[in-house]
């Protein structure tokens, strides 16, 4: 009997014993920094002389590992595998598929503290955060698996007398997962199983900047029964084996999660017909976010700055759905901006490997280098009122940033930044409010902090975005509990982690015999 599905409970560092178990964690880590990763294509482990090099961004002298480079004859080979393998894949039953999916969960949550220790120093993670992170991906792998077995049959349909008419869902083929360093385990894990589970065969490619943690995750799919071929690990150049693979013929379908312009190129790019291709390829493409907390004038004013801080500087604003507008009705905007100043001030940036700072660094140079030219048209924009400066000697360190003022068309309050920074602008009443909130071209997650009955109901019909949360911030969907996708250029509003994602990789068949 299954037990019912539940998320997976965060850990309490303040407690010794935890505490001490997670820097044994990072030792365990320490103990396997530098290593070499290979390809994994058919089952076959492929060493390439061209490596992509992870480093720590919080000591970007430490090399995290190295993983093997696929070229385009590697993402060939890896094409050629899954499409045999889908060929068996797709007959086996769903309820073993889904135990390839509890029995990985059962591992990760083994080896967890291992996985969030890998964070730390492959994504600079404060330990809270990466510990989130693993969760969410064990989470992912139990939610889905019972998403699975929930739809194996199908759905119902109307028969009438003398019909017997059947509807279920048969895997797509060969799908791509492309997937980003900011949620380096979750993301890389929940649309990698989520394709797995439902039949289809995969080629993953990670983020260039976090292939460790995904090498790791290939060795637990295997050790929990997953045949050879049918996932494939392909690391490579988003330019060189991205496109390839994004334009083969032999793609069913691409789940990709990243940058509005990415996924942008990638929807263009696979709409296009090629030699041989039999099907119209299925897109999910989950971008950026310029995500907004509106607060109204009848509001727990503490609630609201501590909702700002907390959305738009935990991991360092490189959260899809981080917090970077603040929009305030004018009546409270100088109380809540001043108490928001007071507790950025309080804020502490560094390594965070000792867990002894709420921030740690963005992810790497280019990163860093856009979020400083930013500080800078900030400083045109509106006041900088809070941090402003950064240092990228031994890491990628940005101090946390507010500026205040800022019309809600600059640049400041449009573009997403991806970095510690939030905008704050002040609305005339609560209407106007709204009205900025959904002036950008992104819909991906909001909040609003109000007492006020009414003002929450409008928001909850005209706020346009995929998730909206009233009186808390906006950042930290949970798997199974807030569905997770956005509108407009967030995406395709796939709703990672709700009941009708996994349909997404599937196609329905419809069946009617007369008896
Ligand atoms: P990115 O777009 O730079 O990269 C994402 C992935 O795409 C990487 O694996 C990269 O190698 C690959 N890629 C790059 N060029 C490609 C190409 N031509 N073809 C195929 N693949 C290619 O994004 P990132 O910097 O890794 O992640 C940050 C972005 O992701 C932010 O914009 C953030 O908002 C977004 N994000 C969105 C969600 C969501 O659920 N909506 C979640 C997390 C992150
Ligand atoms: N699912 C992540 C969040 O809600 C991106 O913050």
């Amino acid at each position: 009997m299954m037990i019912p599905y539940k998320h997976e409970p965060f850990t309490d560092f303040s407690k010794p014993e935890n505490k001490k178990a997670f820097e044994e964690a990072l030792q365990l880590v320490d103990g396997y920094l530098g290593q070499d990763y290979p390809l994994v294509i058919g089952g076959e482990r492929i060493t390439t002389e061209d490596k992509i090099v992870s480093y720590n961004p919080a000591d970007k002298k430490q090399v995290i590992g190295r993983v093997s480079k696929a070229s385009r004859e590697h993402a060939e080979q890896a094409m050629q595998a899954a499409v045999k393998a889908f060929e068996s894949w797709k007959k086996v039953k769903p309820e073993i598929r889904a135990d390839v999916l509890f029995k990985a969960a059962a591992i990760v949550r083994r080896r967890k503290h291992e996985f969030s220790a890998l964070l730390v120093k492959e994504a600079g993670k404060p330990w809270n955060e990466a510990d989130a992170d693993t969760a969410e991906g064990i989470d992912f792998m139990e939610y889905y698996g019972r998403q699975m077995l929930r739809i194996k049959d199908g759905l119902p349909v109307e028969s009438r007398p003398g019909e017997d008419n059947r509807y279920g869902y048969i895997p797509l083929g060969v799908g791509i997962v492309i997937s980003p360093w900011n949620f380096a385990f979750a993301i890389m894990a929940g649309t990698t199983v989520a394709a797995l589970v439902s039949g289809n065969t995969v080629l993953l490619k990670p983020a260039s900047a976090t292939p460790i943690v995904a090498a790791k995750f290939v060795e637990v799919l295997e050790e929990a029964g997953l045949p050879k071929g049918v996932l494939n690990f392909v690391p490579g150049s988003g330019a060189e084996v991205g496109d390839y693979l994004v334009d083969h013929p032999k793609t069913r379908f691409i789940s990709f999660t990243g940058s509005r312009d990415v996924g942008l190129r990638i929807f263009e790019r696979a709409s296009k017909l090629n030699d041989g291709q039999l099907w119209l390829k299925r897109v999910i493409s989950e971008m950026g976010g310029k995500d907004t907390i509106v607060v109204d004038k009848e509001a727990n004013l503490e609630l609201a700055a501590q909702s700002i801080v907390k959305s738009a500087f935990g991991f360092s604003g490189q959260k899809c759905s981080a917090c970077s507008r603040a929009v305030i009705v004018e009546d409270v905007y100088d109380q809540v901006l001043n108490r928001a100043i007071e507790l950025t001030k309080e804020i502490s940036v560094g390594n965070p490997v000792d867990n002894s700072h709420y921030m740690g660094p963005v992810i790497d140079q280019a990163s860093f280098d856009k979020i400083m030219s930013y500080v800078e048209i900030g400083k045109e924009e509106g006041r900088i009122v809070a941090g402003g400066t950064g240092d990228s000697e031994t890491g990628y360190f940005v101090q946390p940033t507010i500026v205040a003022d800022v019309d809600p068309e600059a640049r400041l309050m449009q573009e997403e930044i991806f970095g510690p920074v939030v905008a704050f602008a002040k609305a005339r009443d609560f209407d106007h409010a709204i009205e900025i909130a959904n002036n950008t071209e992104y819909g991906l997650t909001g909040a609003v902090i109000t007492n006020n009955r009414m003002n929450m109901e409008k928001a909850r019909e005209d706020f346009h975005v995929g998730n909206l949360y009233f009186n808390r911030g906006c950042t930290g969907a949970i798997v199974g509990y807030q569905p997770f996708g956005g509108f407009n250029m967030s995406g395709t509003d796939s709703k990672a982690g709700g009941p009708d994602y996994l349909q997404l990789h599937m196609q329905a068949k419809t069946t009617s015999e007369m008896f």
